[in-house]
């Protein structure tokens, strides 16, 4: 089945040839002689290493920012010459990375290189879409090319480390990094894991343009309470195997070469020191052979989450399987007394050294530690037009069109459109969060990507309309992290005043209007999930004007859009694109692009639905199905009295603007037996007046199990494209794989019995047919 997701989407991504496509984890972990002349290298590395040169190569400091000449002067410079250095993080430039190394190479003794890395989460300088807007497109193929362009960018420009995947599960729209993950399914977040990794340290790590990937954070910080960042979170363990570990074991599955461990605790002991979850699980269950870095500050944060002092909690998350610690220098400042004092041992210091100077020796640092990293290099390949070019089509892939009312969209390619809201002249918005390497100024803005491509046939005027919020002293927050949203001081009136006399000389208003960028992201959880009043208002006023309206929405998050969906004729959901934004949603507003993005996590209609999620439980007490959709309230039924029990987007779904038929499913066999596979097919017929792409989609239900069974589960998806008026028939294999589930007594196995087979268009609208499978 996974080849045919591949071949289905291959069609979609032109730019990288097959044979780029990685499909098993790299070679460096296979060979047993490889791994027997790594070990002899390191042997003998650590043979000569003291103390406190061990110590030093679990420290990883960030710089700030070097400028060439102060990699010998500063601090850390100084640590770097006396071995106390085993990497640095979010320097940019080649140049600046090489000077640095220079002194680990020239000054200090043992010559040991040094890793570098970033925060190369959604691209380096070509910025792709935020990782929730990437999770969107469903496609493979494009994830892994977006993580394969990052790498050799980021490799170009000296970095052979990156943060990055970040494929936390969450079911928290309050929360604002669920803009980071892939949303809330662990099998579309398993998927998209394993390409990332597959994307950033392609077939071999040792050549100079793949880089180690690091897949974060472990683990469950998607859950963290209330969606307030850096919360308690609190689950059981059937949950944490069944729904939250997926996408983390996916990337260990794909040779991920580092973990970072998460700020929250887990059954009340914080990852950072939780050995049940850094070895039991990580290293015993999933046999992980990389290393585990903590995150920024991450032993620290340990003193106030009361585990104790700076030298007992470093003790703590050395013993519990850290092998690296990010910032805090807990390592540094205190193993040497822990050792002495008999609080860790030799050993315990020793495997975190081996683990580190393992994966320089994986990037083939030692043969050559300036290998990555080269200006001239970088001049060629960083921002380059290829690249950028997978980026406008990964953009338009992960655009959602939630509402195509009167076919407003596509737009005609004549007349004037009113291009209006906050942001559309914003290109510094348009990366979205983390994007440490992004050239802000140099994304494409909504109303540069509309002129520039189709400025020739069609007449763009535009308003800013609204500032981002009404109150400043919010949206100065909003753009702490320097992303400005360039406020307006004009009155609320004036604002609006003008976009309505904009928008009367046009045949059609464009109207974006949501978040800015940094209203999701790292420490930007936010307690209303609504777009902000000030364009709500915005929205209204427009309507009056009685032009069609087609909204771009702008969002790091699913938001409560019941206040305003009913008011647009259309709703594009375009994320953060990345650098080639404007463009793309150009390209998808006019059809050049037909959109086939798909929910990765779901919409609610009010805050106080969430967590509402597709894969729920049904309860002993569920609503009748008639009442569900006709949104009517029970009594003693699991329901509210004051909302509808189904979200206002479900999870998968996403229009086009061609249409698409679902033919019943015919399986293969209903009564299998054991080990048997067998094949669940519908035909698909493209019955509207586009070409498009479908995303299709397979869930199963397990009807009776020893613990209770999530209502369906993602199993399958494939991408196809259909010409106008073609039929397609979409075959899954199913085999007891897809049934396996960790029961009570947490073991991984399937259960006989009936299940519900699904397929269709998105999580909510499935055609279904029971089967019976025996052991
Ligand atoms: C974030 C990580 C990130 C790290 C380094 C932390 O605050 O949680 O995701 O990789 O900083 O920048």
């Amino acid at each position: 089945m996974k080849k045919l997701i591949v071949l289905a989407t291959l069609a979609l991504s032109p730019v990288f040839s097959a044979q780029e496509m990685v499909d098993k984890p790299v070679q460096s972990y296979q060979t047993a002689q490889y791994q027997a002349k790594k070990k002899a290298f390191v042997d003998k590395l650590l043979a000569k290493m003291t103390l406190d040169e061990k110590i030093g190569q679990l420290n990883l400091p960030t710089s700030g920012d070097f400028t060439t000449g102060q990699a010998q002067s500063s601090d850390i410079g100084k640590k770097v010459e006396q071995g106390l250095v085993g990497g640095l993080f979010n320097i940019k430039g080649a140049d600046k990375i090489k000077a640095v190394q220079k002194v680990a190479i020239e000054k200090s003794r043992l010559k040991i290189p040094l890793i570098f890395g970033m925060d190369v989460i959604h691209g380096y300088e070509t910025t792709f879409p935020i990782p929730l807007g990437l999770a969107a497109s469903w496609d493979m193929n494009l994830v892994q090319q977006s993580a394969r362009v990052a790498a050799r960018e980021a490799a170009s420009d000296g970095i052979n480390w990156t943060f990055s995947p970040m494929v936390d599960i969450s079911r928290e729209p309050r929360w604002g990094r669920v803009s980071e993950g892939s949303g809330e399914d662990p099998y579309l977040g398993s998927e998209i894991a394993r390409n990332m990794v597959y994307g950033y340290q392609g077939k071999d790590l040792s050549l100079n343009n793949t880089i180690l990937a690091c897949v974060k954070h472990f683990a469950l910080y998607g859950a963290s309470e209330a969606g307030r960042d850096y919360n308690t979170v609190d689950m059981s363990h059937v949950r944490m195997f069944n729904e939250y570990f997926p996408p983390y074991k996916a990337a260990v599955d794909a040779g991920v070469a580092s973990v970072m461990a998460s700020f929250n605790e887990v059954d009340g002991v914080p990852a950072t020191a939780n050995k049940w979850l850094q070895t039991d699980v990580l290293r015993k269950m999933w046999n992980f052979k990389g290393f585990v870095v903590t995150d920024y500050t991450g032993i620290n944060e340990m003193v106030d989450h009361g585990l104790g002092d700076i030298q007992h909690v470093s003790a703590l998350a050395l013993k519990a399987g850290i092998d690296m610690d990010m910032v805090g220098e807990g390592f540094l400042t205190t193993l040497k007394k822990s050792l002495a004092e008999g609080k860790v041992t030799q050993a315990e210091i020793d495997t975190a050294t081996r683990r580190i100077l393992e994966a320089k020796y994986d990037l083939g640092l030692f043969e050559d530690p300036y290998r990555y990293g080269d200006a001239r290099w970088a001049a060629k390949e960083v921002y380059n037009m290829e690249n950028r070019t997978v980026a406008r089509n990964v953009a338009a892939q992960s655009m959602v069109l939630l509402k195509n009312d009167r076919q407003v969209l596509p737009l005609k390619k004549s007349g004037t459109v009113a291009v209006i809201g906050p942001l559309v002249n914003n290109s510094m918005n348009m990366g979205g969060t983390w994007s440490v390497a992004t050239k802000h100024g140099s994304s494409v803005s909504l109303m540069q990507g509309l002129q520039e491509n189709y400025g020739k046939e069609v007449r763009f005027i535009s308003a800013k309309g609204a500032n981002i919020d009404y109150d400043a002293k919010l949206e100065e927050i909003y753009a702490a992290h320097g992303k400005k949203t360039d406020r307006d001081s004009r009155s609320k009136e004036a604002l609006l005043k003008e976009a309505v006399e904009v928008a009367n000389k046009a045949d059609v208003i464009v109207l974006a209007i949501g978040e800015s960028a940094e209203m999701s992201g790292e420490s930007s959880s936010r307690t209303e999930i609504t777009i902000p009043q000030s364009q709500v208002e915005l929205l209204n006023e427009l309507k009056k004007t009685g032009k069609p309206i087609a909204m771009v929405l702008f969002t790091g998050r699913p938001l409560a859009l019941t206040n305003v969906k009913d008011t647009p004729d259309a709703i594009l959901n375009a994320w953060f694109a990345g650098s080639e934004a404007g463009s793309a949603i150009a390209d998808v507003l006019f059809g050049k692009v037909n959109p086939s993005g798909k929910l990765p996590m779901t919409f609610p209609r009010s805050l106080g639905q969430v967590p509402i999620y597709y894969n729920a439980k049904n309860t002993g007490r569920p609503l009748d199905q008639k009442l569900v959709e006709k949104c009517e309230y029970q009594r003693f039924r699991s329901n509210y009295m004051d909302e509808c029990n189904t979200p206002l987007y479900s999870f998968g779904y996403g229009l086009s603007y061609t249409k698409f038929n679902y033919s019943d499913i015919s399986i293969s066999n209903a009564n299998p037996k054991g080990n048997q596979t067998i094949q669940a097919s519908v035909t698909i017929t493209n019955t509207g007046d586009y070409d498009g792409a479908e995303v299709v989609q397979l869930y199963i239900r397990d009807m009776v199990g020893s613990i209770t069974r999530p209502v369906k589960e993602l199993k399958g998806f494939q991408k196809i494209f259909l010409k106008k008026g073609e039929s397609r028939k979409v075959t899954f294999d199913v085999t007891p794989e897809h049934l396996k589930f960790y029961n009570g007594d947490l073991k991984y196995d399937w259960e006989p019995g009936e299940f519900d087979i699904m397929i269709g268009t998105n999580s909510d609208e499935v055609k279904h047919s029971k089967i019976n499978w025996s052991k």
